[in-house]
């Protein structure tokens, strides 16, 4: 791709100058005395977007400006998924859009589909050209026949943009390695062997067992890259500006295709400082202002979603320090704690979690979920339950108690995190645990996040209870990664069953009463935060605040449990869920059953 530099476009004076000062100021912290600059080249890049941007994109813009709180809508679903195993590729995507809709679906978020390098690619989270679709999936043309295909259906499209570090076959590290100066500065390089061992003093190992270290040498650089997943993802050097700049072209490119937002992919990890673990830097925080900032300026209807799982602490930051950056981030504090409760049997973990959830600022909404497709990461709890709680959680889903998941590597120090489908993990299928039990949890879970404030996400196949892919195992490529227990094919056949009213359909319907449920809140005027009530040991409970009284009960236990419930929601009420009345006085909820408490009328 080439940069903006080239183009004749004069840097017009912003269309948005508010937004055009923060983007100064963020790069001269980051740049400063390159700032200038780089700015005159960023304002070309944006002036030359902008006047691209084309008209329904505008619109779209346009509209979402006039709205400015639609981030905080309930039962904005998003559907996430390897485009691959979900549907062979982007026609066939298109192909089963309306199976989305009718799950209440309004974003997709296809894990990466940029052309990746060939042979292991971490699922393709190693992109060798951000400017063209993997070709087993189709190609740019579709993509954008899909983005609008979704806008016409009022839905939009998530997309990877693996902002982190490239593949080794990407054209600037090819450049690299064949010796140009101007690429090998787009990496952080090390020559000194020494230097490298000081670096790993301070680092942690992403996937310590496969991918050993941070630092991976290379023949033809004579020198070792930085590499913080796999030997073939090379981390881009941020204090460049060139690569700030290379990535918001890539950014500003595709937003004029129609993807409505991006995922920046492990963005923890963008700035590296000597003597810290290089996560989570101030000046991580900076870049993402500064690329929403720019964003602002010629696609502003385009969000950011941060993928940093990481502690609560450090992913609020996230939405903005001194000025607004991503509008979504995901909200692993309170997945794992949600785990951790169903373990326990025992609420108190995430109430702690829904309280440190609560400090997101209003222009940020939280990504729920209860699986994706990595790991489920116990240490990012670390700052707030003792090691002991992390270690029973950990060997809990290691297949014990009811679960069927299988621990996955971790760095000295740490405790294994978990792969599994999610309904593995809450045991369907697994001998000698009651069904009824097992699926109850599932819909538990996937009830709690339609009811949080922000975004729900459903993980392919947690909508049909679609269990573990042992498969993987049998295929080299793939054996030695057991992520790839819980990225199996979707199985249409049990789709197709689910919705003729056969088998899957108690769990699909659930969900999509849920999606329907959650989109009814708005109307109803159910809006705010997420905040516990504190009732007991085994019953969830949080309201939001900010409309109508609304109260989320939810028993995490294997046994029936009576609350009693504190004004306003003491009055008789009404499950929004089921469209029971629920008298005043105490309530017994039955085991893992859940109510949406609403005010009757
Ligand atoms: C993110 C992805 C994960 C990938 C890693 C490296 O954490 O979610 O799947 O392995 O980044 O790109």
């Amino acid at each position: 791709m080439t940069i903006a530099a080239e183009l004749k476009v004069a840097a017009s004076p912003s269309s948005n100058p508010s937004a055009h000062r923060v983007l100064e100021d963020r790069l001269t912290r980051l740049y400063g005395v390159g700032a200038p600059k780089l700015l005159a080249r960023v304002d070309r890049a944006l002036a030359q977007a902008a006047q691209a941007r084309p008209e329904p994109l505008r619109a779209l813009d346009a509209a979402r400006q006039s709205d400015p709180h639609w981030i905080s809508r309930s039962g904005e679903t998003v559907y996430t998924f390897y485009v691959d195993r979900f549907a062979g590729d982007l026609q066939g995507l298109i192909d089963h859009l309306d199976y989305l809709q009718g799950l209440g679906v309004r974003w997709l978020h296809p894990l990466p589909l940029l052309k990746a390098r060939e042979g292991e690619s971490d699922g393709g989270f190693a992109v060798q050209d951000y400017g063209a679709v993997e070709p087993a999936l189709g190609d740019m043309a579709t993509l954008e026949r899909l983005a609008a295909e979704l806008r016409a259906r009022d839905m939009g499209l998530l997309l990877d943009v693996v902002c982190n570090h490239t593949a080794r076959e990407h054209d600037w590290a090819v450049k690299a390695r064949a010796g140009d100066p101007h690429f090998r500065a787009y990496y952080r390089l090390v020559t000194d062997a020494s230097e490298v061992t000081r670096w790993e003093e301070d680092l942690v190992d992403v996937f310590p067992d496969t991918a050993p270290g941070n630092f991976t040498y290379d023949a033809d650089l004579k020198a070792w890259v930085w590499t913080t997943f796999y030997p073939f993802q090379w981390d881009l050097d941020y204090s460049n500006p060139d690569v700030f700049l290379e990535m918001l072209d890539i950014l500003l490119h595709l937003a004029n295709k129609g993807v409505q937002g991006f995922r920046l992919d492990s963005a923890p990890f963008l700035w590296k400082r000597a003597g810290t673990n290089s996560r989570n830097q101030p000046e991580t925080y900076a870049i993402v202002e500064a690329f929403r900032a720019a964003l602002e300026i010629a696609a502003p209807s385009v969000l950011l979603l941060a993928e940093a799982i990481e502690s609560l602490d450090d992913v609020l930051p996230f939405f903005g320090v001194s000025s607004a950056a991503c509008s979504l981030a995901y909200n692993n504090g309170v997945m794992t704690a949600l785990w951790a409760a169903l373990a326990d049997q025992d609420v108190g973990i995430v109430n702690r979690m829904l309280g440190a959830a609560a400090q997101r600022p209003d222009h940020g909404a939280w990504l729920n979920y209860v699986r994706c497709h990595d790991d489920l990461i116990w240490n990012a709890l670390a700052q707030y339950v003792s090691a002991d709680d992390l270690q029973r959680w950990s060997r809990f889903y290691d297949g014990g108690g009811f679960s069927d998941g299988r621990r996955f590597q971790t760095a000295p120090g740490g405790v294994p995190s978990t792969n599994g489908m999610a309904a593995a993990l809450v045991g369907i299928g697994k001998p000698g645990v009651d069904q009824t039990l097992a699926r109850s949890r599932l819909s538990l879970l996937y009830g709690v996040i339609h009811a949080l404030d922000g975004w729900p996400l459903i993980y392919m196949g947690d909508e049909l209870a679609m269990g573990n892919d042992v498969a993987f195992l049998d295929d080299p490529a793939r054996a030695k990664e057991g992520r790839w227990l819980h990225r199996p094919d979707m199985d249409w056949a049990l789709a197709a069953s689910a919705e003729a009213g056969g088998t899957g359909s108690e769990v699909l319907d659930t969900i999509r009463l849920y999606g329907r449920a959650a989109q009814a809140l708005n109307a109803a005027g159910v809006a705010g935060r997420a905040i516990p009530i504190h009732l007991s040991a085994g019953v969830l409970g949080f309201e939001r605040r900010g409309g109508q009284p609304f109260l989320c009960l939810a028993n995490f236990t294997e046994e029936a449990q009576t609350v009693t419930l504190l004004a306003p929601y003491d009055a008789p009420g009404r499950d929004r869920l089921t469209g029971r009345d629920i008298p005043s006085g105490p309530l017994t909820l039955a085991p893992y059953e859940l109510i949406w408490w609403s005010v009757v009328g």
